[in-house]
């Protein structure tokens, strides 16, 4: 085998240790990342995957607050679950390291150290919100407000989730501290900017040309045009200074003098995770990590989502070159979003598919997710996942065609050979023929690998299964037993070398599938050298009775998954509906007339399709009350009827009909309307409802 002798270092995006991840986390910058490595490694390369959770930053602090705990409990409960769930799934990092630990601390404040000796930082005062009762100068995301641009009441100091604006919380309309409800005060506060507009000429050559110090660095032609295009309009637009110390109790403390209360700024921290978890992982292992991270030999891939471009191309390439002993990337390959049935996905508004509860429900099938999330990664541009869609490629590709061609290899040797891999004798031109294609195509999905097209290098490992299907389909061994069952052993040598080639060709993809193909073929040593010989299993070799390598994914499953993610939305839904209604005082409430009353007489409004007109008998006496409720009810079926009523609500005229009052009615998700009436019959008209 021959390697380029490079060392790669692959990294993908630490996520925020603050919630579960979800199908979108996994299809930008995990997944990916998974297939890079594990190609690199088939390929005898020498690569090392790491990864970690993201444990500081507003974002956990915030959430701790919400959830009436302390920050070290979130990040320790979903750091736990996070690594757990990339396990599972089968996102195989080297090591999965955490930014809370004590060895993270330290290399990042060294990082920081080394920086500010160089004076690579410029010390400014700056004027920052500050909750008096909680004597806290506060984040970002501490601040509540207003938003300017559309008038949301509850819009964060650095963002509106309603009109999704960028904020500074100077722009919050009302201002109020999210700690103590009140009027935050403005006060002055010293922090660490880190002057980026200084470092625009090189990161414009180096992200344009791929040049670094005047030599070549990087091939930009292998960048993506999309992360090259959010990099030059960033530069473009003058970049300026941004801090890189916060005020706040949670993160890494700012290791100078005077900086008490001060950590350092979660990005000025998290990818320093990269370094301290390389660092973790030589440990564990007797390696040197710096032999990943300088030299000519050491190679640099950033695995992430589009919203973290900036950062990992701007921000984080300045602080590398500025400390000096580190390479900067040679790749980022970002991806952009994936949305979900139609809509982005949303933590908050709970819209996503999480990937602990998919391995809940679908146990076993991590490959069908990795197959679909491949198929349509969002390399190029947005795309969209939707449970109809994840059922036709399951059942039309995984089941249809690569798993049905292994079937039949497999299961067609056991029948006319006793499981073992017959001899083959003579090829015919059509054998031949199989044999130059399957050539030609596999060699194909590794080249796109290393391109970072994975959507594409898929798809040639498909057309193995689909060339392997055609071959049985056009010699039909089943029929030509009959007459010639010498030929046979050739026609079913040669459709086993396919499965054979596809065990290789799906490890990076498929491991799961790939790991119990090769047991059935009993082919072991992996190595993807190996693809360019046909043959790959020796005649005469036992192969095992297969099982199915994978099922068709029923329209009550993926109906199912539909309900609960509408139900879930609607839940969160209501919450957020509720939590929107201002108090009500018991003496505004007392002010409702709220009595049972009885529908006596009830006709069509002429020309209101949705009013009926009902006399309600109220105990008193008898009302005209206009009631939206046409849709739902005809007329004579509301006689009889019992329900609650508004008695005081002033008169209105509607259809110049005068109405008193209001019908309460529930109403239900798809709009449907419902009388709440009494549950014992001796509840009468009048009733009071209190
Ligand atoms: N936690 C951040 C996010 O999810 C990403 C951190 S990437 C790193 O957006 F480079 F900082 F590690
Ligand atoms: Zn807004």
């Amino acid at each position: 085998m021959s390697t380029t002798g490079k060392k790669h270092l692959i990294t993908s995006a630490l996520p925020y240790a603050n919630g579960p991840l979800h199908i979108g986390h996994i299809a930008g910058a995990y997944l990916p990342a998974d297939i890079y490595v594990r190609y690199l490694k088939l390929t005898g390369e020498d690569a090392v995957f790491i990864c970690g959770s993201d444990e500081h930053g507003a974002a956990i602090t915030m959430r701790a607050l919400k959830e009436g705990t302390t920050p070290q409990e979130i990040v320790d409960k979903y750091h736990a679950q996070i690594s757990k769930t990339f396990e599972e799934f089968g996102i195989d990092f080297d090591f999965y390291h955490r930014t809370s630990g004590e060895d993270h601390h330290k290399t990042a404040q060294e990082f920081f150290q080394v920086l500010n000796e160089k004076n690579t930082f410029e010390k400014r005062e700056k004027e920052q919100f500050f909750d008096v009762a909680h004597q806290q100068f506060l984040a970002d995301r501490y601040i509540k407000g207003t938003c300017p641009k559309c008038g949301h009441s509850e819009a964060y100091g650095d963002q509106c989730e309603k009109c999704g604006s960028s904020l500074n919380p100077s722009e919050l309309i009302d201002p109020v501290s999210v700690l103590s409800g009140k009027t935050p005060e403005l006060r002055k506060t010293t922090h660490w900017f880190l002057p980026m507009q200084k470092h625009e000429k090189w990161l414009r050559d180096w992200v344009k040309e791929g040049t670094l110090n005047g030599k070549t660095h990087h091939n930009p032609a292998t960048w993506r045009n999309q992360v090259i295009g959010q990099c030059l309009s960033w530069i473009d637009g003058g970049l300026g200074p941004r801090a890189m110390t916060r005020d706040l109790n949670w993160g890494v403390p700012v290791p100078v003098k005077d900086a008490e209360g001060k950590v350092l700024y979660v990005w000025m921290d998290a990818p320093i995770g990269y370094i301290s978890a390389t660092k973790a992982w030589a440990q564990s292992g007797g390696k040197n990590y710096m032999d990943y991270w300088s030299g000519e030999n050491a190679e640099l891939t950033h695995f992430i989502a589009k919203d973290n471009i900036v950062f990992h191309c701007i921000i984080f390439p300045i602080l590398l070159k500025e400390h000096g002993s580190f390479n900067l990337p040679v790749n980022v390959p970002a991806n952009e979003f994936l949305n979900l049935e139609g809509d982005k996905i949303s933590t908050s508004r709970e819209w996503a598919v999480w990937l602990h509860e998919y391995l809940k429900d679908f146990p076993g099938k991590q490959d069908e997710l990795r197959y679909v999330l491949t198929s349509i990664s969002p390399e190029s541009r947005d795309s969209e996942f939707t449970w109809k869609d994840y059922q036709a490629r399951v059942n039309n590709e995984l089941v249809a065609i690569l798993g049905n061609f292994v079937n039949r290899a497999l299961v067609l040797t056991h029948k006319y050979f006793e499981g073992k891999v017959p001899e083959p004798g003579k090829q015919e031109p059509i054998d031949l023929e199989l044999q130059e294609e399957i050539l030609r195509i596999n060699q194909k999905p590794g080249k796109l690998i290393l391109q970072h097209r994975y959507r594409e290098a898929l798809k040639e490992v498909m057309k193995i299964a689909r060339a392997g299907n055609k071959y049985l389909a056009d010699t039909e061994p089943w029929k030509v037993f009959k007459t010639n069952p010498e030929r046979v052993k050739t026609l079913l040598n040669n459709a086993i070398q396919v499965a054979g080639q596809l065990s290789l060709l799906s490890e990076p993809f498929l491991p799961h599938t790939a790991k119990k193909l090769r047991a059935f073929l009993n082919l072991t040593g992996v190595n993807w050298d190996l693809t360019q010989n046909f043959e790959l299993i020796v005649s005469g070799q036992p192969i095992e009775k297969p099982a199915l390598l994978f099922e068709k994914i029923t329209d009550e499953q993926v109906e199912n998954q539909v309900k609960q993610l509408n139900a879930k939305k609607q839940q969160k839904q209501k919450e957020q509906e509720m939590k929107a209604m201002p108090d009500v005082n018991f003496e505004d409430f007392t002010k409702m007339d709220l009595r049972v009353v009885e529908i006596i007489d009830a006709e069509a409004v002429p020309k209101a399709k949705k009013l009926l007109k009902l006399t309600v008998d109220t105990g008193a006496e008898k009302r005209t009350v206009v009631s939206g409720i046409a849709k739902h009810y005809k007329p004579e079926s509301v006689i009889g009827q019992k329900a609650v009523y508004l008695a005081n609500l002033k008169p209105k005229s509607i259809f110049g009909i005068e109405s008193h009052g209001m019908l309460l009615m529930a109403e239900g998700s798809e709009g449907e309307l419902s009388f709440m009436s009494p549950e014992k019959p001796s509840v009468a008209a009048g009733d009071k409802i209190a």
